[in-house]
């Protein structure tokens, strides 16, 4: 397969009003694996992690300090922290449900921890076994320990776009909790997509109101392709100018305590659209891929990703390797 891209087509620069540069944020590490019934080792988390920093990533969720019964996959996290080239910069988080999750990640090598709280009660129930007020009240105690750990919060909102067991999600639940995290020192916010119920309209809606009511909020989008509009969701998000996307390699992911959810939107996707766009993310894409297809490897089965299967559109084929039709 030999690459041409003498026309430049593909190389729109981004003067359409697109943000010129964004911040890719793997989550497979975490997001990604933590469904699998595979038992990754330890190493080969660690490996993986590296090559996607060499790859240029810079900011990964790399594990969640949650409970081991809930999420046998995570039981390592520690480990993998500590395994992790720190000599590129990268800034590594990990989810944390609980004081007791912030005990264990104050004690690791980690730069900020993440705390999660769903928009609908019933997915935060099954999630995390409490109410959303219970979680939110419950914070408090982790930022106490972030900070005394030197560590920085950042704040997710689970079922940001809609509940697998409520529907709709009113979007003034999502610019409250956004106000909760504020009201806790807490800006950094990431509007998680659970189990790919968002729309591009939707998007639209809810960067605007948080835009509009929590201005200090600096947004991430986390979006799931369970419907097939993962990277449409994203470019709605880059028309209201967001310029940080959470994906995972290879489109691995899905929550367990979510029916349906499937895996994120696919890293080296996300970066192929961003390439195509003229946006920077610092990325390569081919050192993606090559994560994506040790992970697939590693986890036994086909992962979602098309790029990975397809190349770049000027990845050109040799007109003797394909049959010509007749008749
Ligand atoms: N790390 C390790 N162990 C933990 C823990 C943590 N963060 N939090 C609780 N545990 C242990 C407790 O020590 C206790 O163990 P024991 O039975 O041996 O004494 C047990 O888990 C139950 O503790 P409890 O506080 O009653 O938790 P719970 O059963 O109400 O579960 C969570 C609450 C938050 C710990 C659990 O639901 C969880 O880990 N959820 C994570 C979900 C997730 O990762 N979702 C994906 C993100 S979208
Ligand atoms: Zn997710």
């Amino acid at each position: 397969m030999e690459r041409n891209d003498a026309n430049g087509i593909g190389g729109e620069t981004a003067t359409n009003g697109l943000p010129p540069r964004v911040s890719v944020v793997e989550v497979g590490p975490r997001d990604g694996l933590q469904s699998e019934p595979v038992w990754v080792p330890t190493e080969e988390k660690i490996g993986i992690v590296n090559g996607l920093i060499d790859s240029g990533i810079r900011h990964l969720e790399v594990t969640s300090f949650v409970s081991p019964r809930a999420v046998p996959q995570m039981r390592d996290a520690a480990e993998v922290l500590a395994g992790i080239d720190r000599s590129k910069g990268a800034v590594l988080t990990a989810l944390v449900p609980n004081v007791k999750g912030a005990e264990r990640a104050a004690a690791a090598e980690l730069d900020a921890m993440v705390v999660f709280v769903s928009a609908s009660e019933s997915h935060n129930a099954k999630n995390v076994n409490r109410s959303i007020a219970e979680s939110l009240e419950g914070f408090r105690e982790i930022c106490r320990i972030a900070e005394g750990a030197g560590m920085q919060i950042f704040g997710a909102i689970a079922t940001s776009f809609g509940c697998p067991f409520e529907g709709d999600v009113p979007v003034q639940r999502v610019v409250d909790i956004a106000l909760a995290y504020r009201d806790m020192g807490i800006t950094k916010l990431s509007l998680g997509d659970t189990t790919g119920m968002a729309t591009p309209p939707l998007v639209r809606e809810r960067c605007r109101a948080l835009a509009r009511h929590v201005p200090e909020a600096d947004i991430a989008l986390h979006f799931h392709n369970t419907r097939g509009v993962g990277l449409v969701c994203a470019y709605a998000g880059l028309e209201e100018g967001i310029t940080s996307y959470e994906s995972s390699l290879g489109g691995l992911g899905g929550c367990p305590f979510a029916p349906k959810a499937t895996g994120n939107i696919c890293t080296e996707d996300l970066v192929y659209m961003l390439d195509e766009c003229g946006i920077e993310s610092g990325v390569s894409l081919e050192g993606v891929v090559e994560m994506s297809r040790r992970a697939e490897k590693l986890v036994g089965h086909p992962l979602p990703g098309q790029v990975m299967k397809a190349g770049r559109r000027l990845d050109l084929h040799a007109l003797d390797a394909v049959a010509t039709a007749c008749g």
